[in-house]
């Protein structure tokens, strides 16, 4: 039997509806959410990653602004646009687009952002709340994975997740949650041994190792739930995820497509982060 469809496309529209009325309820209040994306660089799919992030707020009422800086930028004017967006009360959110140029210390600029308005949750003291286990804000790919997971009803209590990936914005902040939920977590990455009979016992396999079409069959438990964070490009451009659709679909129980998967769940969340922002700076 062919795998179930986690449609991340129409979810995140779904998700994005949702927040309508509680934007609506701010701006009654005289609080419009505000977000601020900064983008430094020349780096093409993050030129499309924050466009559609800035679609996505004004979409549904959410005030945006793209501060955009030359490759060349410095680190201190960086810094000093951070901390004016910090003190601005227009602003609740704020994201760095990353990748950021390579002469950026990216953890010093990361760590520039209040942890109040880190709506991309990267910051370590939301990375740390997270960890302790009462998170504020949480990483927009990992939250939107999970979102896509408890909407098609995967079980994940006492369930075997593996994730493959180790990164800071994705697969860390993924353990992290799923451990929360209660499901036994394994890491791999690229020095795991094994690495396809580990990812062979999941129940729930998530792929965000950046490696187009690294996940086969063979590597798929009949009936697991797989989600597909890769956002590769192939050499004619086109959007590769780490997952072999055509042939995994056909042995998991559950499967998410790129595009259409967790790209847009990404947007989603971040919105929701924001509001979220918006409505935590009035508490
Ligand atoms: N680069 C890749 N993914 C992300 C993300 O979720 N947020 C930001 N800011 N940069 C990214």
């Amino acid at each position: 039997m062919a795998a179930r469809l986690i449609d991340g496309k129409a979810l995140a529209a779904q998700v994005r509806a949702q927040l309508k009325p509680a934007v609506e309820a701010l701006a009654a209040r005289g609080a419009r959410p505000g977000l601020a994306a900064i983008l430094a660089g020349d780096d093409p799919a993050s030129h499309v990653y924050v466009r559609n992030k800035v679609r996505a707020c004004d979409e549904i009422g959410v005030r945006s602004e793209l501060h955009q800086f030359g490759a060349d930028v410095s680190e201190a004017a960086l810094l000093e646009r951070i901390a004016g967006l910090n003190r601005d009360p227009a602003v609740h959110g704020i994201l760095v687009q990353l990748p950021l140029p390579a002469h950026l210390d990216g953890e010093r600029v990361l760590a520039a952002v209040s942890p109040a308005k880190d709506v991309d949750g990267f910051h370590a003291e939301n990375l740390g709340l997270l960890t302790r286990g009462t998170p504020r804000f949480v990483a927009c790919t990992p939250a939107g994975v999970l979102r896509m997971l408890d909407h098609a009803g995967v079980p994940l209590a006492g369930r075997h997740a593996v994730v493959i990936g180790r990164s800071s914005i994705v697969g860390k902040p993924m353990a992290l949650l799923l451990l929360q939920r209660d499901a036994t977590v394994t890491i791999c990455h690229s020095k795991t041994s094994r690495l396809a009979e580990l990812a062979r016992q999941a129940d729930v396999l998530v792929a965000a190792a950046g490696r187009p079409l690294m996940v086969g069959a063979v590597m798929v438990k009949p009936g697991a739930c797989v989600i597909d964070v890769g956002t590769s490009r192939t050499a004619d451009g086109k959007l590769s995820g780490d997952v072999d659709f055509a042939t995994v679909r056909t042995v998991a129980g559950w499967i998410s497509p790129v595009p259409g998967g967790v790209g847009p769940m990404t947007v989603a969340m971040l919105v929701e982060n924001t509001v979220r922002a918006t409505e935590l700076s009035l508490a």
